[in-house]
């Protein structure tokens, strides 16, 4: 069956793809819906066929937990139980970023279940900003689980083209909101209490920075070793892989193009100081963001760059390392990821 893409160009296309939207996840099946960071792929989370579809549809790892999305603060009791030492820094954290890109990792209710969750007694909930996400959440009423909308291990989708390429026609539907504002997936955070002021662990760097996150207690940054893959799998080492081998570089100098070999450049911002642009006669250059640079920008352009240039059919992508700072963090992080190879080479 060939998927479905619902337009929302005016008021009423919307309200009509709302309808079939939430009709079609009434009935278990799994849609896809855009996200103010990435599109993802969302079904009823209180329904273990419509959450087996979603692993089913990603060929995601059973291993590896959804994130359950809900309206808002008022909705969050229903998924999980926020522990009293921890109340506090919560209701601020969700006052000051919800609805927004920060999914927060606290301990599950009963009528989540270990399907979602992947047997852990923790549950990642965020309450997404996208018009047309609340408004299918408002509809459906209830909680919604929803990875982003690709394949296990692949390159996130932020438009509902990058969707269909994706995940084919596994999905009846795909509602299209256009581009994605962020770009980049949520910043997962684990709040636990310390000494003095909370611990907020940093489980997957995003949108939400360590910057905007300082104010609220002692932000650490988790950096999961490879044993620990399976504890927050979207951070295993190899991840938002495109088919295409990437190299991240650190500085110009430790590039040497083979000869034969056919190169694409993932650019920061196209600046001939840089140094980058002259390395190879590059097949293919995306740019970030073109000129100054910056990076709210590189990010909202970062994933359909990098998907761009995988379809280039070069033999490798190199790319241009940006700066590691707030949004930066976050982008560093996806690109390290999509450089790590899966073991090949191992076997
Ligand atoms: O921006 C986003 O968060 C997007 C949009 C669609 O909402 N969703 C998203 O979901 O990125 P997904 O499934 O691709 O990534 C969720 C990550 C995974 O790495 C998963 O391992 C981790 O969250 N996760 C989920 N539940 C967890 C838990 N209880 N403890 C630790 N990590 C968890
Ligand atoms: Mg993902």
């Amino acid at each position: 069956m060939p998927t479905e893409i619902a337009l929302t160009d005016t008021p009423e296309m919307t309200k009509e793809a709302v309808r079939r939207a939430v009709s079609l996840l009434k009935e278990g099946a799994v849609v896809a819906l855009p996200t103010e960071t990435v599109y993802g792929l969302a079904g009823d989370a209180l329904n273990p066929e419509a959450v087996a579809r979603i692993f089913e549809v990603k060929e995601r790892p059973h291993f590896d937990p959804l994130i359950v999305h809900v309206p808002g603060k008022g909705q969050l009791d229903e998924v999980a139980e926020v522990p009293d030492e921890i109340s506090a820094v919560v209701t601020r954290l969700v006052e000051t970023f919800w609805p927004g890109p920060l999914t927060l990792v606290l301990p599950k209710k009963a009528a989540i279940s270990d399907l979602v969750t992947s047997g852990k007694d923790t549950v990642a909930v965020r309450a997404s900003s996208h018009p047309i996400f609340r408004k299918v959440l408002k509809e459906f009423n209830g909680p919604l689980a929803a990875p982003s909308a690709n394949r296990f291990g692949r390159i996130s989708p932020t438009s509902a083209q990058a969707v269909v390429e994706e995940l084919g026609e596994g999905i009846p539907l795909v509602v299209n909101g256009g581009a994605c504002a962020c770009g980049l997936e949520s910043t997962i955070l684990k709040v636990l209490t310390g000494e003095g002021k909370p611990v907020l662990q940093v489980l997957r760097s995003g949108p939400v920075t360590a910057e905007e996150l300082k104010p609220f207690g002692k932000v650490e940054q988790v950096t999961v070793a490879a044993e620990d893959g399976p504890e927050v799998p979207g951070q295993l080492e190899s991840h938002y892989a495109p088919a295409t081998p990437l190299r991240l570089l650190a500085s110009p100098e430790e590039f040497v193009p083979e000869e034969g070999k056919r190169y694409a450049l993932l650019s920061y911002r196209a600046n001939e100081k840089d140094g980058y642009l002259d390395l190879a006669e590059f097949e293919k250059v995306a740019v970030l963001s073109p000129g100054s640079g910056k990076l709210p920008e590189a990010a909202v352009r970062f994933f359909f760059s990098l998907r761009e240039l995988d379809g280039s059919g070069v033999d490798e992508i190199v790319a241009e390392p940006v700066p590691e700072r707030g949004l930066g963090v976050a982008i560093m992080d996806r690109l390290r990821r999509a450089s790590a190879t899966r073991g090949r080479g191992q076997d």
